[in-house]
């Protein structure tokens, strides 16, 4: 299918261009059946809801330096943790970070939950980060649908319908191009692909691996999508 030769093109592509960070298992290990570790996928997806990867490299590597496990962390002191966060904004972050941290410490045996619905259930995990955690720590087929994502959706798939109105239609064309096989790369090879070649302005059109596959591209509208209704 149509979708399936997106899915494969991408990873093929991930392959070759995924940005080495920090929370990452690299693609030989990946290709390997090896997972990062649930404790740094989670963290670093809070990390992110509100901070670039570019901020948040170093604050997570001093952050797991400092607690290594999710046991480490629900150990440490509300203010210790508050004082690390410092500068990453949205303290409320920082509290559910701890809440949660706690939660599976106590509660679960130190084992995040094995689930979209279970992770959503705890403190500071909304529905994209469950989505995150499960497919990217484990390769569950779920996808995370955020505002690079949901870019390369619209324009793959010349949806011309404006956000928010779009935002139903772009999320099961994003669920039907999950494949079977890596979805936890798949994610993040989409997330890559917004954030370094599907970029808001100028996309690099020339130097995407989709652009033969792009209905955005074939129709000459892909920069404009995802179009807005006006406010
Ligand atoms: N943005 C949010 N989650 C990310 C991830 N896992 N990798 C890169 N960018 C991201």
């Amino acid at each position: 299918t149509h979708e399936r030769r997106i899915a494969a093109t991408l990873l093929a592509w991930y392959d070759a261009n995924a940005r080495d960070l920090p929370w990452r298992t690299g693609p030989d290990a990946a290709r390997a059946g090896l997972r990062p570790d649930p404790y740094r996928v989670w963290l670093s997806e809070v990390m992110l809801q509100q901070t670039t990867v570019a901020a948040v490299r170093d604050r997570f590597l001093r952050f797991v330096e400092r607690w290594p496990d999710v046991a480490a962390l629900a150990a440490a002191p509300d203010a210790e943790v508050m004082a690390e966060w410092a500068g990453l904004g949205y303290y409320a972050r920082a509290r559910n970070l701890l809440a949660c941290a706690r939660i599976v410490a106590r509660d679960l045996d130190g084992q995040f939950p094995r689930s979209r619905a279970g992770l959503q259930a705890l403190p500071g995990i909304g529905p994209y980060t469950a989505a995150a955690i499960a497919a990217i720590a484990f390769d569950l087929p779920e996808c995370a649908v955020d505002g690079n994502v949901e870019r390369v959706v619209a324009r793959l798939f010349a949806v011309a319908e404006p956000l928010p109105a779009a935002r139903a239609r772009i999320g099961s064309l994003a669920a039907a191009l999950v494949p079977g096989d890596r979805p936890g790369d798949h994610t993040q090879a989409m997330m890559d692909l917004g954030a370094t070649i599907c970029t808001p302005r100028n996309p690099d059109c020339d130097a995407c691996p989709l652009r033969a596959l792009c209905g955005g591209h074939a129709r000459g509208i892909a920069a404009d999508l995802p179009r807005k209704a006006p406010k």
